[in-house]
């Protein structure tokens, strides 16, 4: 029923370079299912753009010192370059700042408002008076409701983990200007969501049941949960206008514009190709083209409740028939983070390992998130590299290639009589395609990858047992036909791997002297004829050595020391004092019996991380008192000879086995650690304070 396929890849935010957990989430996944497409002959168009409105690009911006369009211009170009030299092999890549894009955007935003799709509603946000802007979640900081830390997100509070919500913060402040906030009226338009419950319950829940579990199940707890209407416009001066008299000073919410980027992309390509592409509605209006939309888990909702809301609104185009997401890759594990520069950028590891894109390709489609998330280490994609694409498949090739030149002057040699051995191997071709086929048709890449990798390990086990090398000296018709046999596995190797390691398949089929790669071929072993010449021969993979690996991990344990400066530097910057106690009467406080006293000695307590013991001259005599500050002092002799303050009408308490006379004053510095309170100048001991 379908004659086409459009694969549309989520948009990255032109913030930063693409890294791999972007790769493994969405691109390499995307890219594998419509290169296999393509070599099955099947009409497929792949879109991809970048995502430039929202605020992630603004808020990067303003920490480069640039303006929002230099920053969009600067990584737009980086990512769209990184991911040709990668092998990304989109049809059309363009951007969300395109003149095309915003007046599609605009007119689409425009014919809902039109047929009264929208309903308009005002609410209070908060606001910044001095300058004179509405914020959004993020950047609002305040002190968390929970945990008391100071600094806490509009959304999240990073150190208790609690989702917030702005109102939820005591002492909101703009996080960039650190002004305080006032609530304002404004006016935008909702979707409401609400009223496509119904349809969306009975198109998902019912009708795409054969969505991955992570992505039904997403869907299914958001609808349970009861939809509401959602708010498609902003209070910011990067975006896409409102389109709508009275609505300066607003614009497109990035999740609105951002996903109608696949239909203007599209529309840009098409209206530039017609002759090859035909019409842009042909790819979004026609019944017979299947949509699918490769996407992170953080993108459920948008692509599977509100777009398909969206465009079920318009009423005039097709909905996606699969939404397949991947979880998401941790990095040595540690959540990968744009922002804390915890990432392997896609450039850079093109620029540190080059001519080695199948590398990553293999290490991230073998090691896919595909059902739970996972963990990029550097030992890992060392260990594959060395110990799979080189042990396993290069090894094989390379044996296969080398002996043929050596024997056979590098021509096919002639296969005679098969073997009961050979036989069982052919055999193990004969449903490589419908096994292949199979699984990428389910998106399940990952194990398409070990099929594919398994006839290489069949193939090299065939050379390792049949020994040609061995034989050649006493039955040349035999290495010929084991030879043979062993070219037509490397031959059927190049078409396997073509949707996943594109580089060197082509590579490969350049040493095998084959010229075009016909999947319909695969598991044919008269792949190639008897007699044709090789091209030249180099190895197909390198192993890596431990250097450039430990380079890697010399530049993360850098980074992580950097983000630790940085967020206690943050902390420091962000505190705020706590909140007055409520009042006590003077009566009270007096009495606390605070005074003055000189430390004669301080010692750590044995076998206590924690505890100080400090001996004091109180005016009175002596008295010991067990302090919980030794973190603080690795050296607690500095505090010898000086005046501290202590409390000393506590009733004495054994910690350790040791009595402890009393309390000492003490605050938490700068640096967050406990630091007794000293006096400036010297006063009797025994004052007290009052
Ligand atoms: O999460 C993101 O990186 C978004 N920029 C994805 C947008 S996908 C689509 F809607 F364009
Ligand atoms: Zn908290």
């Amino acid at each position: 029923m379908f004659k086409r396929t459009l694969v549309t890849t989520a948009l990255p935010y032109a913030n930063g370079p693409v890294h791999i957990g972007h790769l493994a989430g969405v691109y390499v996944p995307a890219d594998i299912y419509v290169r296999y497409l393509r070599l099955k002959g099947r009409e497929v168009l792949f879109v991809g753009g970048s995502d430039e409105h929202g605020v992630p690009v603004t808020i990067r911006a303003r920490k480069e010192g640039i303006t929002t369009q230099q920053v969009v211009d600067r990584y737009h170009e980086l990512i769209k370059s990184s991911f040709e030299r990668f092998g990304i092999s989109f049809d059309v890549y363009s951007r969300t700042t395109s003149a095309i894009h915003h007046q599609f955007a605009s007119d689409y935003f425009r014919k809902l408002y039109e047929n009264g799709k929208f309903i308009e509603q005002t609410t209070e946000q908060f606001y910044d008076p001095e300058t004179g802007h509405f914020l959004t979640d993020r950047n609002i900081r305040g002190e968390c409701p929970h945990c008391h830390a100071a600094g806490a997100y509009g959304d999240q509070c990073e150190k208790c983990g609690s989702t917030l919500s702005p109102e939820e913060l005591i002492n909101p402040y703009n996080a960039e200007t650190g002004n305080a906030l006032v609530k304002k009226p404004t006016s935008h338009w909702y979707l409401p969501l609400d009223q496509y419950q119904e349809w969306l319950e009975k198109w998902i829940l019912e009708g795409h049941k054969e969505w991955r579990p992570n992505v039904y199940g997403q869907c299914k707890s958001w609808l349970d949960g009861g939809l509401c209407p959602r708010a498609v416009t902003r209070d910011l001066d990067w975006g896409i206008p409102v389109p709508v008299e009275g609505a300066e000073g607003k614009v497109l919410y990035v999740w609105f514009d951002a996903p109608i980027g696949y239909i203007s992309n599209t529309k840009e390509l098409c209206d530039a190709q017609p002759e090859r592409w035909g019409k842009w509605e042909t790819w979004w209006k026609d019944e017979t083209t299947r949509l699918i939309h490769f996407i992170g888990k953080d993108n459920i909702v948008f692509h599977c409740i509100v777009f398909p809301a969206m465009l079920k609104a318009d009423g005039s185009y097709i909905l996606p028939d699969n939404v397949p997401s991947n979880e998401f890759l941790n990095l040595e594990g540690d959540k990968i983070s744009t922002s804390r520069n915890w990432a392997v950028w896609l450039n850079e590891y093109l620029d540190d390992f080059p001519g080695k894109q199948d590398v990553l390709r293999y290490v991230l489609t073998a090691n896919a998130p595909e059902t739970k998330d996972n963990d990029f280490t550097w030992a890992d994609f060392q260990a594959r590299n060395n110990n799979e694409l080189v042990a396993i498949y290069g090894n094989f090739v390379n044996r296969a290639l080398v002996l043929t030149n050596k024997y056979f002057e590098g021509k096919i040699p002639e296969s005679s009589d098969f073997t009961e051995y050979d036989r069982q191997t052919i055999d193990e071709f004969k449903n490589v395609k419908t096994q292949l086929e199979s699984l990428l048709e389910e998106f399940r890449f990952r194990d398409a990858l070990k099929e594919a990798m398994n006839l290489a390990r069949i193939g090299n086990k065939y050379l390792a047992d049949t020994e040609p090398w061995k034989l050649a000296k006493t039955d040349m018709a035999r290495t010929a036909t084991i030879l043979n046999l062993s070219l037509q596995i490397a031959a059927n190797l190049s078409i396997a791997f073509e949707p996943f390691l594109p580089f060197s398949s082509a590579k490969l089929r350049n040493m095998l002297g084959l010229k075009d790669v016909d999947w319909n071929a695969l598991g044919s072993l008269d792949l190639l004829p008897a007699g044709a010449q090789l091209g030249e021969i180099s190895l197909l993979f390198e192993k890596i050595d431990d250097a450039p690996i430990q380079n890697q991990l010399d530049r993360l344990a850098r980074i992580k020391k950097e983000n630790e400066e940085a967020a206690k530097q943050a902390e420091l910057a962000n505190w705020k004092p706590q909140a007055i106690k409520t009042p006590v009467s003077i009566e009270d406080f007096d009495k606390l019996d605070i005074r003055v006293a000189t430390v004669l000695d301080c010692q750590p307590v044995k076998k206590s991380e924690r505890l100080l013991q400090f001996k004091l001259s109180d005016g009175t005599g002596e008295r010991t008192i067990l302090s919980g500050i030794a973190q603080s002092y690795p050296d607690p002799s500095v505090l010898i000879g000086k005046q501290v303050l202590f409390i000393a009408n506590f009733p004495p308490r054994k910690m350790m086995g040791i009595e402890s006379q009393g309390m000492i004053l003490s605050a938490v510095d700068a640096d967050g650690k406990l630091v007794v309170t000293t006096t400036s100048r010297t006063v009797h001991d025994g004052v007290s304070v009052g």
